[in-house]
Protein backbone atom coordinates (compact mmCIF):
# COMPACT_ATOMS: atom_id res chain seq x y z
CA UNK A 1 0.00 0.00 0.00
CA UNK A 2 2.96 2.60 -1.19
CA UNK A 3 1.56 6.08 -0.80
CA UNK A 4 3.38 9.40 -0.65
CA UNK A 5 2.69 9.09 3.04
CA UNK A 6 4.74 5.77 3.41
CA UNK A 7 7.67 7.76 1.48
CA UNK A 8 7.89 10.21 4.22
CA UNK A 9 10.11 9.38 7.57
CA UNK A 10 9.87 10.08 11.25
CA UNK A 11 12.99 9.39 13.17
CA UNK A 12 12.31 7.75 16.49
CA UNK A 13 15.43 7.79 18.89
CA UNK A 14 15.57 5.64 22.01
CA UNK A 15 12.99 2.83 21.59
CA UNK A 16 11.75 2.80 25.59
CA UNK A 17 8.45 2.85 26.91
CA UNK A 18 7.80 5.76 24.82
CA UNK A 19 9.97 5.32 22.05
CA UNK A 20 8.37 1.93 20.37
CA UNK A 21 4.62 3.34 21.38
CA UNK A 22 5.03 6.60 19.22
CA UNK A 23 6.66 4.15 16.02
CA UNK A 24 2.99 2.49 16.41
CA UNK A 25 1.24 5.63 16.18
CA UNK A 26 3.06 6.58 12.99
CA UNK A 27 3.20 3.42 11.25
CA UNK A 28 -0.78 3.33 11.97
CA UNK A 29 -1.38 6.80 10.14
CA UNK A 30 1.15 5.32 7.26
CA UNK A 31 4.03 7.26 7.76
CA UNK A 32 7.75 5.07 7.41
CA UNK A 33 9.59 4.76 11.21
CA UNK A 34 13.09 4.67 11.64
CA UNK A 35 13.95 3.99 14.98
CA UNK A 36 17.08 4.27 16.92
CA UNK A 37 18.57 3.23 20.69
CA UNK A 38 22.25 3.32 21.74
CA UNK A 39 21.55 -0.41 23.10
CA UNK A 40 21.26 -2.67 19.80
CA UNK A 41 19.52 -5.27 22.11
CA UNK A 42 16.86 -2.65 23.57
CA UNK A 43 16.09 -1.92 19.99
CA UNK A 44 15.51 -5.64 19.13
CA UNK A 45 13.84 -6.09 22.05
CA UNK A 46 11.30 -2.80 21.12
CA UNK A 47 10.45 -4.49 17.76
CA UNK A 48 9.18 -7.79 19.29
CA UNK A 49 7.10 -5.52 21.90
CA UNK A 50 5.69 -4.20 18.82
CA UNK A 51 5.11 -7.50 16.77
CA UNK A 52 3.56 -8.69 20.50
CA UNK A 53 1.14 -5.38 20.86
CA UNK A 54 0.20 -5.48 16.72
CA UNK A 55 -0.75 -8.89 17.42
CA UNK A 56 -2.67 -8.21 20.58
CA UNK A 57 -4.49 -5.07 19.42
CA UNK A 58 -5.48 -7.19 16.19
CA UNK A 59 -6.90 -10.03 18.20
CA UNK A 60 -9.12 -7.41 20.22
CA UNK A 61 -10.06 -5.57 17.60
CA UNK A 62 -8.71 -2.79 18.10
CA UNK A 63 -5.91 -2.16 15.99
CA UNK A 64 -5.76 1.35 14.87
CA UNK A 65 -5.51 2.92 10.87
CA UNK A 66 -7.17 1.30 7.96
CA UNK A 67 -3.50 -0.66 7.58
CA UNK A 68 -3.05 -4.31 8.07
CA UNK A 69 -0.52 -5.61 10.95
CA UNK A 70 1.66 -6.42 7.97
CA UNK A 71 1.22 -3.05 6.47
CA UNK A 72 1.99 -1.31 9.23
CA UNK A 73 4.82 -3.79 10.54
CA UNK A 74 6.54 -3.36 7.71
CA UNK A 75 6.84 0.86 8.10
CA UNK A 76 8.40 0.33 11.06
CA UNK A 77 12.32 -0.40 10.79
CA UNK A 78 15.15 -0.16 13.55
CA UNK A 79 18.56 0.70 12.60
CA UNK A 80 21.90 0.92 14.37
CA UNK A 81 23.27 3.96 12.64
CA UNK A 82 21.82 7.29 13.82
CA UNK A 83 22.46 9.05 10.92
CA UNK A 84 20.19 7.12 8.88
CA UNK A 85 17.61 7.34 11.48
CA UNK A 86 17.54 11.08 10.99
CA UNK A 87 19.06 12.10 7.83
CA UNK A 88 15.84 11.58 5.61
CA UNK A 89 13.18 12.37 8.37
CA UNK A 90 10.78 15.33 8.37
CA UNK A 91 9.97 14.75 12.16
CA UNK A 92 12.33 13.64 14.60
CA UNK A 93 10.87 12.42 17.73
CA UNK A 94 13.77 11.94 20.63
CA UNK A 95 12.79 9.81 23.17
CA UNK A 96 15.88 9.33 25.08
CA UNK A 97 15.86 9.33 29.22
CA UNK A 98 14.66 12.13 31.02
CA UNK A 99 18.26 14.13 31.58
CA UNK A 100 18.76 17.79 30.25
CA UNK A 101 22.81 16.58 29.71
CA UNK A 102 22.10 13.10 27.67
CA UNK A 103 19.17 15.49 25.72
CA UNK A 104 21.57 18.03 24.90
CA UNK A 105 23.98 15.52 24.03
CA UNK A 106 21.70 13.50 21.37
CA UNK A 107 20.30 16.98 20.11
CA UNK A 108 23.74 18.48 18.80
CA UNK A 109 24.14 15.19 17.11
CA UNK A 110 20.68 15.81 15.38
CA UNK A 111 21.51 19.66 14.61
CA UNK A 112 23.98 19.30 11.91
CA UNK A 113 22.92 16.20 9.92
CA UNK A 114 18.79 16.73 9.90
CA UNK A 115 17.11 17.93 7.06
CA UNK A 116 16.59 21.99 7.22
CA UNK A 117 13.34 21.47 7.06
CA UNK A 118 12.55 18.99 9.53
CA UNK A 119 10.96 19.52 12.63
CA UNK A 120 12.90 17.97 16.02
CA UNK A 121 10.63 17.01 18.79
CA UNK A 122 11.67 15.71 22.30
CA UNK A 123 9.11 13.86 24.74
CA UNK A 124 10.82 15.11 27.71
CA UNK A 125 8.38 15.19 30.41
CA UNK A 126 9.59 18.30 32.39
CA UNK A 127 12.68 19.84 30.69
CA UNK A 128 11.29 23.34 29.46
CA UNK A 129 12.12 23.30 25.37
CA UNK A 130 14.43 26.10 26.19
CA UNK A 131 17.11 24.59 28.13
CA UNK A 132 17.05 21.56 25.78
CA UNK A 133 17.58 23.93 22.34
CA UNK A 134 19.32 26.81 23.79
CA UNK A 135 22.94 26.12 21.44
CA UNK A 136 21.00 24.42 18.63
CA UNK A 137 21.35 26.15 15.01
CA UNK A 138 17.68 25.00 14.30
CA UNK A 139 16.51 25.89 17.30
CA UNK A 140 13.59 27.95 15.66
CA UNK A 141 12.26 23.99 14.28
CA UNK A 142 12.85 22.39 17.74
CA UNK A 143 9.50 21.82 19.97
CA UNK A 144 8.50 19.96 23.15
CA UNK A 145 5.86 17.26 22.35
CA UNK A 146 4.96 15.62 25.65
CA UNK A 147 2.69 12.57 25.53
CA UNK A 148 0.80 10.82 27.99
CA UNK A 149 1.75 6.99 28.63
CA UNK A 150 1.77 4.99 27.16
CA UNK A 151 1.15 7.30 23.52
CA UNK A 152 -0.08 4.24 21.49
CA UNK A 153 -3.01 4.12 23.68
CA UNK A 154 -3.67 7.48 25.29
CA UNK A 155 -4.13 10.32 23.18
CA UNK A 156 -3.14 13.59 24.86
CA UNK A 157 0.13 15.27 23.70
CA UNK A 158 1.15 18.46 24.96
CA UNK A 159 2.89 20.47 22.24
CA UNK A 160 5.20 23.04 23.91
CA UNK A 161 7.25 25.63 21.86
CA UNK A 162 10.75 27.80 23.14
CA UNK A 163 10.20 31.53 22.98
CA UNK A 164 12.42 30.99 19.61
CA UNK A 165 10.13 28.05 17.69
CA UNK A 166 8.97 29.35 14.44
CA UNK A 167 4.67 29.91 14.91
CA UNK A 168 4.71 27.63 11.55
CA UNK A 169 6.41 24.37 13.30
CA UNK A 170 3.89 25.09 16.03
CA UNK A 171 0.60 24.59 13.61
CA UNK A 172 2.79 21.73 11.66
CA UNK A 173 3.26 19.89 14.99
CA UNK A 174 -0.39 20.30 15.99
CA UNK A 175 -1.99 19.41 12.44
CA UNK A 176 0.87 16.44 12.62
CA UNK A 177 -0.42 14.90 15.70
CA UNK A 178 -3.73 15.34 15.22
CA UNK A 179 -3.58 13.38 11.72
CA UNK A 180 -1.81 10.49 13.70
CA UNK A 181 -5.26 10.37 15.95
CA UNK A 182 -3.52 12.37 19.00
CA UNK A 183 -5.30 15.72 20.88
CA UNK A 184 -2.49 18.17 21.31
CA UNK A 185 -2.82 20.70 23.48
CA UNK A 186 -0.66 23.88 23.24
CA UNK A 187 1.14 25.16 26.09
CA UNK A 188 1.66 28.51 25.57
CA UNK A 189 4.91 29.68 27.91
CA UNK A 190 7.30 27.38 29.45
CA UNK A 191 6.46 26.11 32.98
CA UNK A 192 8.64 23.39 34.87
CA UNK A 193 6.60 19.99 34.61
CA UNK A 194 4.06 21.85 31.97
CA UNK A 195 0.46 20.93 32.55
CA UNK A 196 -0.16 17.37 32.56
CA UNK A 197 2.69 16.85 35.11
CA UNK A 198 1.84 19.81 37.58
CA UNK A 199 -1.70 18.63 37.84
CA UNK A 200 -0.42 14.79 38.24
CA UNK A 201 2.08 15.63 40.26
CA UNK A 202 -0.42 17.50 43.00
CA UNK A 203 -2.45 14.24 42.56
CA UNK A 204 0.16 11.76 43.67
CA UNK A 205 1.56 14.20 46.45
CA UNK A 206 -1.85 14.24 47.95
CA UNK A 207 -2.40 10.68 47.58
CA UNK A 208 1.51 10.25 49.33
CA UNK A 209 0.14 12.74 52.15
CA UNK A 210 -2.85 11.10 53.04
CA UNK A 211 -1.47 7.32 53.15
CA UNK A 212 1.80 8.42 55.70
CA UNK A 213 -0.99 9.86 57.67
CA UNK A 214 -2.82 6.89 57.97
CA UNK A 215 -5.83 8.10 56.34
CA UNK A 216 -6.38 5.33 53.97
CA UNK A 217 -4.71 1.81 52.44
CA UNK A 218 -2.95 2.55 48.94
CA UNK A 219 -5.60 0.10 47.22
CA UNK A 220 -8.34 2.11 49.02
CA UNK A 221 -6.52 5.54 47.54
CA UNK A 222 -6.28 4.29 43.78
CA UNK A 223 -9.98 2.85 44.10
CA UNK A 224 -10.75 7.22 45.06
CA UNK A 225 -9.69 7.82 41.21
CA UNK A 226 -10.35 4.36 39.15
CA UNK A 227 -13.90 4.24 40.77
CA UNK A 228 -14.62 7.76 41.36
CA UNK A 229 -13.19 10.74 40.17
CA UNK A 230 -11.54 8.87 36.94
CA UNK A 231 -15.10 7.74 35.67
CA UNK A 232 -15.46 11.27 34.53
CA UNK A 233 -12.02 12.52 34.10
CA UNK A 234 -11.99 10.00 31.43
CA UNK A 235 -13.98 12.57 29.11
CA UNK A 236 -14.55 15.17 30.82
CA UNK A 237 -12.17 17.99 32.42
CA UNK A 238 -12.01 19.05 36.24
CA UNK A 239 -13.04 22.97 35.48
CA UNK A 240 -16.12 21.87 33.55
CA UNK A 241 -17.30 19.04 36.27
CA UNK A 242 -16.95 21.59 38.70
CA UNK A 243 -19.31 23.49 36.79
CA UNK A 244 -21.69 21.18 36.09
CA UNK A 245 -21.48 20.29 39.71
CA UNK A 246 -23.41 23.17 40.71
CA UNK A 247 -25.34 25.59 38.16
CA UNK A 248 -22.47 26.85 36.55
CA UNK A 249 -18.86 28.54 38.36
CA UNK A 250 -20.58 31.32 39.99
CA UNK A 251 -22.73 29.40 42.13
CA UNK A 252 -20.42 26.83 42.67
CA UNK A 253 -17.77 29.94 44.15
CA UNK A 254 -20.73 31.02 46.45
CA UNK A 255 -21.81 27.36 47.46
CA UNK A 256 -17.97 25.99 48.25
CA UNK A 257 -14.82 28.25 47.99
CA UNK A 258 -14.43 28.53 51.51
CA UNK A 259 -14.27 24.35 51.51
CA UNK A 260 -11.78 24.39 49.07
CA UNK A 261 -9.70 27.23 50.65
CA UNK A 262 -9.97 25.70 53.99
CA UNK A 263 -9.01 22.52 52.47
CA UNK A 264 -6.32 23.48 50.11
CA UNK A 265 -5.12 25.44 53.10
CA UNK A 266 -4.59 22.23 55.51
CA UNK A 267 -2.46 20.31 52.51
CA UNK A 268 0.93 21.91 53.69
CA UNK A 269 4.38 22.22 52.05
CA UNK A 270 5.27 19.09 49.74
CA UNK A 271 7.51 16.08 50.80
CA UNK A 272 9.53 13.64 49.42
CA UNK A 273 8.21 10.46 48.66
CA UNK A 274 10.95 8.22 50.13
CA UNK A 275 12.06 6.78 53.46
CA UNK A 276 9.65 3.44 55.18
CA UNK A 277 6.78 4.67 54.29
CA UNK A 278 7.68 4.42 50.38
CA UNK A 279 9.11 0.85 51.08
CA UNK A 280 5.65 0.29 53.05
CA UNK A 281 3.56 1.18 49.89
CA UNK A 282 5.84 -0.28 47.33
CA UNK A 283 5.29 -3.54 49.44
CA UNK A 284 1.53 -2.87 49.56
CA UNK A 285 1.05 -2.18 45.64
CA UNK A 286 3.69 -5.37 45.29
CA UNK A 287 1.70 -7.83 46.92
CA UNK A 288 -1.25 -7.03 44.10
CA UNK A 289 1.00 -6.66 41.46
CA UNK A 290 4.53 -8.44 41.67
CA UNK A 291 7.36 -6.48 39.44
CA UNK A 292 8.18 -9.94 37.46
CA UNK A 293 4.13 -9.41 36.23
CA UNK A 294 3.96 -5.77 34.96
CA UNK A 295 4.37 -6.16 31.13
CA UNK A 296 1.24 -8.72 31.68
CA UNK A 297 -0.73 -5.56 33.85
CA UNK A 298 0.22 -3.06 30.90
CA UNK A 299 -0.71 -5.02 28.55
CA UNK A 300 -4.20 -5.37 30.54
CA UNK A 301 -3.91 -1.61 30.90
CA UNK A 302 -3.39 -0.97 27.33
CA UNK A 303 -6.43 -3.02 26.21
CA UNK A 304 -8.67 -1.20 28.77
CA UNK A 305 -7.66 1.78 27.42
CA UNK A 306 -7.52 0.87 23.79
CA UNK A 307 -11.35 -0.45 24.79
CA UNK A 308 -12.39 3.13 26.22
CA UNK A 309 -11.18 5.01 23.25
CA UNK A 310 -12.88 3.18 20.83
CA UNK A 311 -16.25 2.86 22.92
CA UNK A 312 -15.71 7.27 23.19
CA UNK A 313 -15.16 7.40 19.58
CA UNK A 314 -18.76 5.35 19.01
CA UNK A 315 -20.14 7.39 21.54
CA UNK A 316 -18.93 10.91 19.93
CA UNK A 317 -20.43 9.72 17.22
CA UNK A 318 -23.69 8.44 18.42
CA UNK A 319 -23.87 11.59 20.68
CA UNK A 320 -21.64 14.36 19.36
CA UNK A 321 -19.99 16.37 22.10
P1 LIG B 1 12.93 4.35 28.67
O1 LIG B 1 13.99 4.21 29.70
O2 LIG B 1 11.86 3.32 28.57
O3 LIG B 1 13.62 4.50 27.23
C1 LIG B 1 14.71 5.34 26.97
C2 LIG B 1 15.49 4.73 25.82
O4 LIG B 1 16.49 5.65 25.38
C3 LIG B 1 16.23 3.44 26.23
O5 LIG B 1 15.86 2.40 25.34
C4 LIG B 1 17.71 3.81 26.09
O6 LIG B 1 18.53 2.73 25.68
C5 LIG B 1 17.64 4.89 25.03
N1 LIG B 1 18.80 5.76 24.99
C6 LIG B 1 19.53 6.24 26.02
N2 LIG B 1 20.51 7.03 25.55
C7 LIG B 1 20.40 7.05 24.21
C8 LIG B 1 21.12 7.68 23.16
N3 LIG B 1 22.18 8.45 23.42
N4 LIG B 1 20.72 7.48 21.90
C9 LIG B 1 19.67 6.68 21.63
N5 LIG B 1 18.95 6.05 22.57
C10 LIG B 1 19.30 6.24 23.85
O7 LIG B 1 12.31 5.81 28.90
P2 LIG B 1 10.84 6.33 28.48
O8 LIG B 1 9.90 6.10 29.60
O9 LIG B 1 10.53 5.83 27.13
O10 LIG B 1 11.11 7.90 28.43
C11 LIG B 1 11.65 8.55 27.28
C12 LIG B 1 11.33 10.04 27.38
O11 LIG B 1 9.89 10.20 27.37
C13 LIG B 1 11.83 10.71 28.67
O12 LIG B 1 12.23 12.02 28.38
C14 LIG B 1 10.59 10.71 29.55
O13 LIG B 1 10.61 11.73 30.52
C15 LIG B 1 9.50 10.94 28.52
N6 LIG B 1 8.17 10.50 28.93
C16 LIG B 1 8.01 9.35 29.65
C17 LIG B 1 6.75 8.97 30.09
C18 LIG B 1 6.57 7.73 30.90
O14 LIG B 1 5.58 7.66 31.64
N7 LIG B 1 7.41 6.74 30.78
C19 LIG B 1 5.55 9.79 29.78
C20 LIG B 1 5.84 10.93 28.93
C21 LIG B 1 7.11 11.27 28.53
Amino acid sequence: MADRKSERQVGIIGSGLIGHSFAMLYAAAGYRVRMYDIKPEQLRHALSIIDDQLEHLSQNELLRGKLTIKEQRALITGTNDFAECVKDAFFIQECVNESLELKREVHAKIDPICRKDAIISSSTSALVPSLISENLTNKNRFIVCHPTNPPFYAPLVEVIPAPWTDPEVVITTKELMAEIGQVPVIVKKEIDGFVFNRIQYSIIGECWRLYEEGVMSAEDIDKVMSEGLGRRYAFMGPLEITYLNADGLLIFGDLYRETLYRVQCSFGPPKKMEGPTLEKMHNEIAARIPLDKLYERRKWRDIRLASLQKLINELDESHPK
